[in-house]
């Protein structure tokens, strides 16, 4: 996907996302949450939106989804601070209907915050890429399908980008059983470490 250049440092994307007034969410009354981790990382995982608790702390995956989501990074034997570098593909939480709980992200809001996604990917520079769940995917690859699309590496600018399931969705099916959610996160986490290791010497 063509994508234009808009800013010179990954700083300068983070200010501008921290000064965002106009975004489609920005009547929202919710925070501008932008990312967790190392930003020197080879490896960033890109998430849905923040959710409550992310929108208080102003960090992503710092509810239930992503403390689950640091012990899969560990399985990989991946330091979440260290190794890795979180964003979301929505930088606010989208409120639901009564104001106060929250809502799956749309294709507009989406699509206003792409480029800012896609500007965090060239200027950080990560050689791997995680897309957890299908707003991830619909965000970077245009497409959804997460069933089908977890484990498969595909390469975009260079990178290796791997969709895997969404923690949340891990959350809702519990069996360990082979072929189960939890069963494939185990296999992709393995994968995703096998790959960091041949490229990351
Ligand atoms: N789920 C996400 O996708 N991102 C968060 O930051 C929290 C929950």
């Amino acid at each position: 996907m063509a994508q234009s250049n808009l800013y010179n440092s990954l700083d300068e994307v983070l200010n501008a996302l921290k000064n965002l007034k106009d975004d489609p969410l920005a009547n929202a009354g919710t925070n501008i949450v932008i990312s967790r981790g190392n930003p020197n990382a080879k490896l960033l995982l890109i998430g849905e939106a923040p959710g409550p608790q992310e929108n208080i702390k102003g960090k992503p995956f710092v509810g239930p989804a992503g403390q689950l989501l640091d012990k899969i990074l560990s399985a990989g034997n991946f330091d979440p601070e260290q190794d890795v570098y979180i964003i979301n593909s929505v930088f606010r939480m989208p409120p639901g209907e009564d104001g106060k709980s929250f809502r799956k992200p749309n294709d507009k809001e989406i699509e206003y915050y792409r480029p800012f996604v896609f500007e965090i990917m060239r200027l950080m520079n990560p050689r791997l890429i995680l897309l957890t769940g299908n707003v991830a995917c619909q965000s970077v690859l245009q497409k959804t399908g997460i069933t089908s699309l977890r484990g498969q590496w595909t390469q975009l600018d260079g990178r290796w980008l791997m969709p895997i399931f969404h923690p949340s969705y891990l959350l809702r099916n519990q069996s360990r059983q082979a072929g189960s959610p939890k069963a494939l996160m185990w296999e992709d986490i393995q994968e995703v470490r096998k790959k960091y290791d041949e490229l990351i010497k």
